[in-house]
């Protein structure tokens, strides 16, 4: 396909939201209806508005002056995988149900030459899984939580970090006065890099993160240390993906669903409990939760945002199909999904950020 074919792209966004998701969607429709006069087709509610068919074409102005709105304007859903969908079973039950042939018949209904899947892991998977029935997609990569491959970084990541450092920030002042241990829980499932990225900006004495497990006597140690070096208050920045030294995971909920049913979260309060059963330390938990995903992108973010929506609209344009759009050093390419999703981006032991927060001081837990 060239760009003379490319008649009507469709474009959603999947997952939890972030902020830059608005800043894609102007990036892909604006080139598309201006430059290649391609109608475009918003569907909402991520890959829920693709099986129950709710869809709408974009005006220009409804992705004019977006650029620096947070969430998105198409809606979005973690509860949408076609091929585990919940639905109302006769028994007023939700069942899981494999509704992909409804998404693939309205893909075809709606006459789609390309579709732009906005999202994080799980929603690449998804595009991989139609892309090999024949739809013709491209994928932009979104998470705060920066865990997915072939690309060096995903929009909404250094939002993110941006919100937790300062709330990093706001906890020291109040931690200092009080001569407390505040721990703060950031989000970034199975992955440490928020907690690494807001922890290293915001001078965190304790960096908890998945990749490196902790045990409680270094965490104790550290805590304690600091006390008699006269610095009576410590910031413990926590992934809430991290696990206890026995192994064990702290999750708040169970959503069958989801495709992966576990809602992470708990971990901060489990932490602090055992610091001042520890240390006999007053300590205080903050969980950052929502506010990381919430408001306006920063500008790196819209910047990455912009970038990746124009090169999604030109592979579309070229006929590049199964890819998702990426940034690898200083150039944006286009990657296959599938070496995207082969595994998780999580953060190396060696990382130079651990390597420079551990040259700072910053301990994690381990030694
Ligand atoms: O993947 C983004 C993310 O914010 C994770 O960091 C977090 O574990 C999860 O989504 C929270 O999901 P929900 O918005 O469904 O609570």
């Amino acid at each position: 396909m060239n760009g003379k074919n490319l008649m009507r792209i469709g474009i959603l966004t999947g997952g939890g939201d972030c902020p830059g998701l608005n800043a894609v969607i102007r990036a892909v429709a604006k080139p598309a209806m201006n430059e290649y006069g391609a109608t475009v087709i918003g569907i909402e509610d991520g890959f829920e508005g693709l099986v129950e068919d709710r869809m709408h074409e974009l005006s220009n102005r409804e992705v004019s002056g977006i650029i620096n709105l947070g969430g998105t304007i198409l809606g979005t859903s973690n509860k949408g995988d076609p091929w585990h969908y919940p639905t109302e079973g006769p028994d007023g039950k939700t069942v899981i149900v494999d509704a992909s042939a409804r998404a693939i018949k309205n893909y075809k209904r709606w006459g789609l030459d390309a579709m732009i899947a906005i999202g994080g892991e799980g929603t690449m998977h998804i595009s991989h899984k139609l892309a090999q029935y024949g739809l013709n997609i491209v994928g932009v990569p979104k998470t705060i939580d920066n865990d997915l491959d072939g690309t060096d970084v995903t929009f909404g990541y250094d939002s993110a970090v941006g919100v937790a450092t300062e709330a990093i920030d706001r906890l020291h002042t109040t931690a200092s006065s009080h001569h407390r241990i505040m721990v703060i829980e950031v989000m970034g499932r199975y992955a440490g890099w928020i907690a690494l990225g807001a922890g290293l900006a915001g001078g965190a004495d304790i960096i908890l993160i998945p990749e490196i497990p902790f045990n409680w006597e270094a965490l104790f140690r550290k805590v304690i240390e600091r006390s008699t070096h006269g610095k009576r208050f410590s910031i413990v920045c926590v992934a809430e993906g991290c696990k206890c030294p026995d192994g064990s995971e702290v999750v708040q909920e169970l959503d069958e669903k989801r495709t992966d049913a576990k809602r992470l979260g708990g971990i901060g309060e489990v932490i602090a409990d055992e610091i001042s059963r520890g240390t006999e330390l007053e300590t205080r938990v903050t969980v950052l939760g929502h506010l990381q995903r919430g408001g306006s992108p920063s500008a790196s973010d819209r910047i990455l945002a912009t970038n990746f929506g124009a090169l999604a609209v030109q592979l579309c344009a070229e006929g590049k199909f199964g890819q998702m759009v990426a940034l690898r050093g200083d150039q944006y390419v286009g990657m296959p999904i599938s070496d995207c999703i082969a595994k998780l981006k999580t953060v190396p032991h060696d990382h130079r950020w651990v390597q420079a927060a551990k040259a700072v001081g910053t301990s994690f837990g381990d030694e």
